[in-house]
């Protein structure tokens, strides 16, 4: 039995609520934080505030992108000519291509096999006397092991910033992911479980960070201190000037849809890792297939994507993309929806530093070093896995059934040949 795709969870999801909140940024004619005082606080932050509030940390601030955000935390941070950045070598090329933006190098580690995420082990062995910061990445459906890496970035007097793209709302040791480092980065782009199609958001606990990052998103400006002695259609936004900034401000339309979608997250989490453990224990019981690790440490997860691997051999050397392509035909799901995970970075054809006139020549360096690196289980990853979009764990378990049949299916098939 094939499934209609319209019949398959889509993402994203809106509602009349949704579209309400965008009204009242169309009544209040405040379309941007550097537009005018209408009497009210911005969409922007309101956002900001209740995303705090959501992480149980003072300072939000909200960005055009999660790829801004990145870069915003590595510049508050100081970090730049001259210094190195250590990132995992499996994520999106974004998390790698923030650290070039400041001119700085991203020096990879693999990644641990069962949960995607960077390798603590591997990472000692990273650090020279250059590196200054640490970004592990939360990455698909699972977390990186906070405890591993605050002992070693302490140790050597290193900066951590979480890459939380992925992971709104994980819960590692009773902390929110993003509020366990010096800095959490996240997008909001279509894809992910917070989005308005695009934005960024950053989080922290530290006031010097906070004030810096304020004035790098809104060209070195901040909200005034006391918005009760504004007149309809003064400016919110005042001089700073500690830091050179730029404008990466997100927009009323984007914090207001953010609002609103902030509102459903954990209940929407919740229903997706309910519906995770139920592949996982459906999945794991077929022959040559493996789901992810959960630490104990992790209390709630996230799932951007939902992963599981297979062993090409008991799927007749089937490969990912090959495998992707009969479980889409079979489900009737797009690309967006079912596909193997990224390249790893040194190998994505979209990360290409050496054709970037601005970057530093000892960044930039030549394709035949980056393409000449070698991180076996990142490489493995993208050859032996599959992904699902969290839209999909938002179906009725009926439907799941029918993933899980087609992948049993496809044992069978090679089963016979093995
Ligand atoms: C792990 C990771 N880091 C960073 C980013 C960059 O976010 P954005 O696309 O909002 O710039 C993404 C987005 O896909 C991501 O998945």
């Amino acid at each position: 039995m094939t499934i209609p795709f319209d019949q398959w969870p889509e993402w994203p999801q809106h509602s009349d609520r949704t579209r309400q909140k965008i009204e009242e940024v169309f009544q209040s004619n405040r379309w941007a934080i550097s537009g005018y005082w209408t009497g009210e606080e911005s969409m922007e932050r309101k956002f900001a505030k209740a995303f705090a509030d959501f992480n149980g940390v003072p300072y939000c601030v909200p960005t055009t992108s999660g790829s801004t955000a990145l870069m915003l935390a590595l510049e508050a941070l100081g970090i730049g000519e001259g210094d190195e950045v250590i990132v995992p070598s499996l994520t999106w090329i974004a998390t790698a291509t923030a650290v070039l933006n400041v001119n700085a190098l991203p020096v990879f580690v693999d990644v641990e096999e069962d949960t995607y995420c960077i390798d603590p082990q591997l990472i000692k062995s990273a650090i020279t006397d250059k590196t200054k910061a640490i970004i592990p990445v939360h990455l698909f459906g699972s977390m990186a092991n906070m405890d591993e890496i605050s002992e070693i970035a302490q140790e050597h007097n290193l900066f951590v910033i979480e890459d939380c793209a992925q992971s709104h709302g994980s819960v590692w040791n009773g902390q929110r992911a993003g509020t366990i480092g010096d800095i959490g980065a996240f997008s909001c782009q279509q894809g992910k479980v917070l989005t308005a199609g695009e934005g960024g958001i950053i989080v922290t606990k530290n006031p010097r960070f906070f004030e810096l990052i304020q004035q790098l998103r809104a060209d070195s400006r901040v909200y005034c201190e006391d918005s009760s002695e504004l007149m309809h259609g003064d400016m919110q936004l005042v001089k700073k000037g500690d830091i050179q900034g730029s404008n990466y401000c997100l927009s009323e339309f984007q914090s207001a849809i953010l609002l609103d979608q902030l509102q459903e997250l954990d209940d929407k989490n919740a229903i997706r890792e309910k519906n995770a453990m139920f592949l996982n224990d459906a999945l794991s019981k077929i022959d040559g297939i493996k789901v992810m690790k959960r630490p104990p440490q992790v209390s709630r997860q996230t799932y951007y994507g939902y992963v599981f691997r297979f062993d090409p051999v008991k799927f007749g050397g089937l490969n990912a993309d090959q495998f992707c392509e009969i479980l889409r035909e079979k489900l009737n799901m797009g690309t967006f929806y079912l596909h193997p995970p990224y390249l790893p970075v040194h190998k994505n054809p979209l990360f290409c530093p050496w054709t970037k006139n601005r970057y530093l020549k000892s960044v930039r360096k030549t394709e035949a070093y980056w393409r000449g690196l070698h991180y076996p289980v990142s490489e493995r990853a993208s050859e032996q896995s599959i992904v699902i979009h969290h839209a999909i764990l938002l179906a009725e378990p009926s439907h799941l059934s029918l993933l899980i049949d087609a992948v049993a299916e496809l044992a069978r098939k090679f089963c016979v040949t093995h």
